[in-house]
């Protein structure tokens, strides 16, 4: 009998739902909220609403794309966290319904593991234990990943993430949210002229606080002298950005993969679209005979194809839950 699984991401804005036969994906759906753009960043209630309306019909689609029935599902895996709270319920309980009304076990998956459990479903797939840099809107991780469901954070940040320093900096440069994205596409026609001050931290911790505050003081500086400053030189800003960022991010990598002899690497999360860090990546592991792991395109940003994998592992192990399990917005890892 084969594992047939539904997994629902539902963690921040993004309504995803996919359906996994014996670790191969199926079908994939996912669902974009637009309607937090123009709020600058997502507004947590609304997100809520909008997964309501949202669940049901990206799941009808996925069943119906893989030409299944309810009936011939295996489990059901959800997002317990970490992420928004009213978001993380709706997937929650959703789940937990439907394995009480078709009799099958339930699977609850960490956001953060999924990420990095993105690379199993596509050939190449790394190795264990590889290293994987996390990268998101509300993450910044060195993981060393010993199996599918053995996690070690060698090291984090202490304040924003890699994703929030993307978009509080394109805020501050006038365009929209999410900023990431925008600051790539204008990255690329431009020249990285600006530095901007690396942070000082143990370990293979990061920081982008300072990095924020650092820009600021430059775009108040240069307004000074020319009013357009931003508008004229907006591609090289860019440029100039999104090279601190990507080399504050890999100095840590390479120490991190060093210190601990590692060379399968591996990049996840939103910023992982990032071409900067694609390229950084691929560069930094072929100086060191290393071999670089960049996730497509559609398995960077949230999605339920990678909470689809984690439930995999977890099912084969028997790993599921009961019926009292609530969402946790501060989910750490296994260790
Ligand atoms: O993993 P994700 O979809 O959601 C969270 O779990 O946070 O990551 C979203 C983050 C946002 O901060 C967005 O600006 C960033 O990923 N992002 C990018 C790019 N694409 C998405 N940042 C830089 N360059 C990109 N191409
Ligand atoms: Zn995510």
């Amino acid at each position: 009998m084969s594992i047939r699984i539904l997994a629902i991401e539902s963690s921040c804005d993004d309504t995803s739902a996919a359906i996994m036969v014996d670790g191969q994906l199926i079908s994939l759906g996912v669902s974009n909220q637009e309607v937090h753009a123009k709020y600058g960043g997502v507004v947590p209630e609304l997100a809520s609403r909008a997964h309501l309306q949202n669940i049901v019909p990206v799941i009808v689609d996925v069943i119906n794309q893989a030409g299944l029935e309810p009936k011939d599902l295996s489990a059901i895996a959800f997002t317990q966290g970490p992420g928004l709270l009213g978001s993380l319920l709706v997937g929650t309980n959703f789940a937990k319904s439907f394995a009480l009304a078709s009799n099958i076990p339930l699977i609850s998956v960490n956001h953060m593991e999924a990420h990095i459990m993105a690379h199993m479903i596509d050939d190449p797939k790394p190795t264990f234990p590889f290293l994987c840099l996390t990268v998101s809107g509300g993450h910044t991780q060195i993981v060393l990943v010993k199996s599918p469901l053995q996690f070690q954070i060698l090291g984090e940040t202490i304040d924003d993430a890699a994703g929030e320093a993307f978009d509080k900096t394109g805020k501050m440069l006038g365009l929209p949210y999410p900023a990431g994205p925008e600051i790539d596409k204008l990255a690329r026609k431009g020249m990285p002229l600006y530095s901007f001050t690396h942070p000082k931290v143990k370990g293979y911790n990061y920081s982008f606080s300072g990095l924020k505050t650092s820009i600021r003081n430059f775009i108040i500086k240069e307004k000074n002298k020319d009013i357009d400053f931003i508008g004229s030189h907006l591609n090289d800003i860019c440029s100039s950005v999104q090279k601190t960022i990507v080399d504050i991010l890999l100095h840590n990598l390479e120490k991190a993969a060093l210190d601990h002899d590692i060379s399968e690497i591996a990049i996840a999360g939103g910023v992982s679209a990032n071409s900067g860090l694609r390229i950084g990546l691929t560069d930094l592991c072929s100086s060191h005979n290393w071999t670089a792991y960049i996730p497509k395109f559609e398995y960077c940003t949230d999605n339920a194809a990678m909470i689809a994998m984690s439930a995999h592992f977890k099912y084969l192990k028997g790993d599921f839950e009961q019926q009292t399990i609530a969402p946790e917005p501060r989910l750490k890892m296994l260790h």
